[in-house]
């Protein structure tokens, strides 16, 4: 039984802790998460004090889960106070860390992705838009949650998105560069990986729900929720994507000097011209990896040694359908009111994922954007998705929404 300390507090994390706690070990989290609370133990210290935290209680891992600590240089910070960690070093987080990076890195290896520019002045970026063709992407080249994407239907929401991300700071400095994409249009899929150098092992594919509505209507978000398997994906689609852009992108990022350690997320685009890369994550992804865990037989702990040691490793996974739908708080992605008590939890036989709540004297309350996501399996997607969504009703909470149409793209 190994001590493991979990960074992180949302369903993502709630996730991983729970796959450790499975496996019988010993799980610490670092902040609140009133599910995780029921079987490890959450810690309130700052970031400064975690490798002290980890030499007092004998931690045998560190597990990252949020990209902010990352691309911060968390790792390098323990790995140099002689702390074991799992996740990448700075150096390659920035793989996440900078849109503008990426780009220019899948350009010089080949590795496929939209046609894009990068700017950090606006009057030039506003001048290159004037020869666009619509709808187009602009990204803000620093992290911002899952939300610093837009994609404007003419100029003129083009200049409103560029104003608000370059002048008025809608996402801090994390905007002061952008990138202007192509707009790919098809079927996404997030293939994620565990990798150590050049060593790459593929999980099981699943899809998110970027936009905020149903239909794919309104902004994008963090992931409003998530199923396996996905009916257009093929095994050949998958051997492509590992063949043309995460073997090369674990060797190129060698190659640069940048080894990569940890799991390397894929946010991929199948257009007609081939599988495209929309977007480098260096972590797990959220919701993905809450139903990617459940589909995972071998050791989370056993994987975390193989990668950080560079061992070989087998894996195995389970084949079961399953689909996780994000109740999140009116209003998100942008402004919202926290603090409405949620109700009915208890009735609930589907697995949940406490991704912003809290709790107060026994009572759980919303106290973020995203804040449950609800978890069901069958041998049949369909199935799985009926079980979801009657399960949901049971939730009482003003204040409230979710998605009606997850796993949508599979059932057509
Ligand atoms: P990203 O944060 O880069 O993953 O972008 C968030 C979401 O915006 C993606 O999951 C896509 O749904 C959408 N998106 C990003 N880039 C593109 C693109 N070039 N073409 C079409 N949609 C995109
Ligand atoms: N669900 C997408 C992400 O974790 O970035």
């Amino acid at each position: 039984m190994a001590k493991i300390l979990v960074v992180g507090n949302g369903g993502r994390e709630h996730a991983i802790a729970e796959k450790f706690n499975n496996e019988n070990h010993e799980v610490f989290m670092l902040g609140q998460n009133p599910g995780v609370n029921k079987f490890g133990k959450c810690i309130d210290i700052k970031e400064e004090e975690i490798s002290k935290f980890c030499k007092d209680n004998k931690i045998d891992l560190v597990f990252i889960g949020p990209e902010a600590f990352l691309v911060d240089g968390l790792v390098d910070k323990l790995e140099d106070k002689g702390i074991r960690v799992f996740g990448p070093r700075k150096n390659a987080a920035i793989l996440e860390g900078s849109k503008a990076f990426s780009k220019d890195f899948m350009q010089k290896y080949n590795i496929p992705t939209a046609e894009y520019e990068i700017f950090n002045d606006i009057e030039k970026a506003l001048e290159y838009l004037k020869n666009c063709k619509f709808p187009i992407v602009i990204k803000a080249d620093g992290i911002a949650a899952g939300k610093g994407v837009v994609i404007p239907k003419n100029y003129k929401e083009a200049k409103n998105s560029l104003e608000e991300i370059m002048l008025h700071k809608k996402f801090d400095n994390a905007g002061n560069t952008i990138v202007i994409e192509e707009f790919l249009k098809g079927e996404e899929f997030s293939l994620m990986a565990f990798v150590s150098g050049e060593k790459v092992y593929p999980m099981k594919i699943a899809q998110d729900h970027k936009r905020a509505f149903d239909g794919d209507k309104g902004l994008n978000t963090g992931g409003m929720g998530v199923y396996m398997p996905i009916k257009n994906i093929s095994d050949t689609d998958i051997e492509e994507a590992m063949e043309k852009i995460l073997i090369p992108t674990a060797k190129a990022m060698l190659n640069e000097g940048r080894e990569f350690k940890g799991i390397l997320f894929a946010g991929l685009m199948k257009t007609k011209s081939g599988i495209k890369t929309i977007e480098y994550n260096v972590r797990f992804g959220d919701p993905e990896s809450e139903i990617v865990l459940q589909s995972l037989n071998t050791s989370l702990y056993d994987i975390s040694n193989a990668i950080i040691d560079g061992k070989d490793i087998e894996i195995e996974w389970n084949n079961k359908a399953r689909v996780g739908v994000v109740i999140a708080s009116k209003g998100y992605p942008e402004d919202y009111k926290k603090g409405y008590e949620i109700k009915g939890l208890e009735n609930l036989t589907s697995k949940i994922y406490h991704m912003g709540t809290i709790e107060k004297d026994g009572k759980i309350y919303t106290n973020g954007g995203r804040l449950l996501l609800i978890c069901e399996e069958d041998d049949n997607l369909e199935n799985a998705i009926s079980k979801v969504y009657e399960s949901i009703q049971k939730i009482e909470c003003d204040n409230i929404f979710y998605r009606k149409d997850i796993g949508h793209f599979s059932l057509k």
